[in-house]
């Protein structure tokens, strides 16, 4: 069975949301790892409530980068927990080519806005700061740049007038967690004999 393993730094509620999809039936695919940078973040214990195996990569004293030697670690980690599809959720540290070249094509990372518009942190903040009308969601393959993959599936939202980040954020949100745990299932079918 296709198995996953989660990179997040934050709250996990997209892997809540795969998590969901899966015992729904929704997903066919089990969590194998859920591995996080930072040891405090309610990912983990979203994971552990739920009986999924944890474990978190201590980056320090590096605030942001991720060394190539901790790459190879989680790569070799996550091959251990066997796992063939290694989603981004909230993970803040720049993916290179040490864990990329471990899982060609099988890194995916959910990003709250419509790609190539607003890359980076608080992309729902950069899109009402612009005035525009719409943002959304998109799913995108990894590659070495930041949030600059091949897309994978995207889905518009309105931006409405009286929008403050907190509003437009959770709106995202709803979308991120049904879209992410489809397009999963879409593109896990297109990497399986
Ligand atoms: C989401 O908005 C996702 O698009 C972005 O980081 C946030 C993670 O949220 N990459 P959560 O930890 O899944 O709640």
């Amino acid at each position: 069975m296709l198995t996953l393993g989660i990179l997040g730094s934050g709250s996990g509620s997209n892997m809540q949301a795969i998590l969901d999809a899966i015992e729904e039936g929704r997903l066919i695919a089990r969590i194998g790892l859920v591995l996080s940078d930072n040891p405090e973040a309610y990912i983990l214990e979203r994971a552990k409530a739920r009986g999924i195996p944890t474990g978190v990569i201590d980056c320090a004293p590096h605030r942001t980068r991720f060394p190539d030697k901790k790459q190879e670690e989680t790569a070799c980690r996550l091959k251990s927990a066997g796992v063939d599809l290694i989603c981004l959720a909230g993970f803040l540290r720049l993916v290179k080519s040490p864990l990329l070249d471990g899982f060609p094509s099988a890194i995916i990372n959910i990003h709250p806005s419509l790609l190539p518009a607003f890359p980076g942190l608080n992309a729902w903040k950069q899109a009402l700061q612009a005035g525009v009308a719409e943002t959304g969601v998109t799913v995108h393959l990894v590659d070495e740049g930041m949030d600059t993959g091949p897309v994978l599936g995207r889905e518009a939202v309105p931006v409405l007038p009286e929008d403050t980040p907190e509003t437009l954020h959770a709106r995202l949100q709803v979308v991120e967690h049904r879209l992410y745990p489809d397009v999963i299932g879409r593109y896990a079918r297109t990497l399986q004999p």
